[in-house]
This record gives structure tokens, sequence and C-alpha cells, in this order.
């Protein structure tokens, strides 16, 4: 098992109509609480994509060896699988240098905070995607990407993720948006017209940006403006990503 857990993490989330498979944006989501991969696990802190750990050449080895295999292998057993389909990999390399990607876990949905970094670069009609997953009628054509990269930043609340606090009032989301950034909201609510803490995962600021590190700067200058009490995020989102634009 540690031999199998030992590499980086990656999320591969592909389309499928039951036989065609549209790739999606790679990413890579951070599941410790605290910066250098320390604390607990989570939900999920922040992602960015595309994730640079998922070379072309990965891509296409995870394509051939994972998510095809798949895909028919349910086919061939009558399960005509169509949407969302998500490996979790683990991608290490051996001593020859070679990749070794290893499945640790498929699910059928996309992924949360995966989503709020892939979407935003995806440059298509979603509606239009789902239906022809359902229909049997998707085609690589009918999706492009936007060049480019996005950072995700989660603000969770005190206590996430063992407890959670709540009501907490929210400053600044209007300042993140000007400063460029798209603010979700997972864990808020509205108390007298203001937008107060609800759950644990409270918002995800998210920044495009033509490099990685632009994108991270900008999404942190967003997560810089928003404030209430006891809030907590991780500073190092996307920082796995860079060092390896930095190797090649
Ligand atoms: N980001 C992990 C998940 O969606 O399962």
């Amino acid at each position: 098992i540690e031999d199998f857990l030992d590499g980086e993490e990656a999320s591969f989330i592909v389309m499928v109509d039951g036989e065609n498979i549209l790739p999606m944006a790679t990413s890579q989501d951070h599941k410790r609480l605290l910066d250098a991969d320390q604390g607990p696990n989570t939900g999920g802190m922040g992602a960015y994509s595309p994730a640079p750990v998922v070379t072309p050449d990965i891509h296409a080895q995870v394509m051939r060896e994972i998510i095809r295999p798949t895909v028919q292998g349910m086919a061939a057993d009558g399960i005509r699988y169509t949407g969302f389909l998500y490996a979790g990999l683990m991608i290490s390399h051996g001593a020859d240098g070679k990749p070794i990607v290893r499945t640790l876990e498929f699910n059928c949905r996309f992924g949360d905070p995966e989503t709020e970094a892939v979407l935003p670069l995806f440059d298509g009609d979603l509606a239009q995607v789902m239906l022809d997953c359902v229909n049997g009628t998707l085609t690589k054509e009918e999706v492009k990407w936007k060049k480019g990269c996005a950072v995700d930043v989660v603000l969770a609340s005190e206590g996430y993720p063992s407890s959670h606090s709540s009501g907490e009032v929210i400053s600044g989301l209007e300042d993140a948006k000007k400063a460029g950034c798209l603010v979700f909201h997972a864990g808020t609510t509205r108390k007298n017209g203001e937008y107060v803490v609800n759950g644990g995962r409270v918002l995800n600021v998210v920044a495009l940006a033509p490099t990685l590190a632009e994108a991270k700067a900008k999404a942190y200058e967003g997560v810089s403006k928003i404030h209430w009490q006891g809030m907590q995020y991780r500073h190092d989102i996307a920082d796995k990503g860079l060092k390896h634009l930095k190797e090649k």
C-alpha cells in the first residue's frame, strides 16, 4: 500500500457517451488542510488546471491503459456508461525513469474542487455535450479549451474538517470579483442581506490567467480581499504544478 501511495495525485476526468470518450482538462486537488500537504484530510482545499504532472505521454498512457479499457470493459459487460468518469491517479516514476500510473479510485461524477478550476477553462456548450453523452453522439470537435491556467483556492471555516463554524459575516466578495476572480459559493447562506458562513468549505476563489504563476497570484489577490472570523485556507495551491514547470 505504501508503494501504491507513493507519488503525486492527479485527477483525470472524462466524459463518456457509452463509447466515445472526451477528456476534460487535467487537474490536481490538494486534500490536506495545511500547506505542504500537512494536517488532516479534507474534501479538497484547492485545485489547479491543467496539471503538468500529466505530461502528453502520461495522458496517452492513461487513456490507453486505464480509461479506454474501463469504458470498453463496462460496455462488454453490458453497461453503457454515460456521463463523467473521474479517475483519481497516483503518478510516480520507476528506477528506469518510466512513469508508473496507478488508479486510486473511480468516481461517477466530476470532482470538487476540480470542477471550479476545470469548467472556467471549458469553451463550449456544456449542456449540449451532456446531451450528446446521453444520445451517444459525443465528438471531440465540440469542446475547445481556453488557453491558460486556472487556480482555485478553497476558503474554509473555523474547525474544518472535524467540525465547522457558522454565522460569521463574509466581507470582500465584490472586491474579490473586482480583482478579476470568480467566486463560487459552497457553504454560505444569506442573513439580513449579508452572506454568512454555513458550512466547512465556504467559498472557491478562482482565477484564470495565461500562466499558472499568474493565475496563482491573481487567485490569492482575490483571497486577500475576503474575510471572516476564523477563515482558513492553504497558501500553496498550484505550487506542485509550478515546480514541474520549472523542472522542464
Ligand atoms: N476532489 C476529490 C473528489 O471530488 O472526490
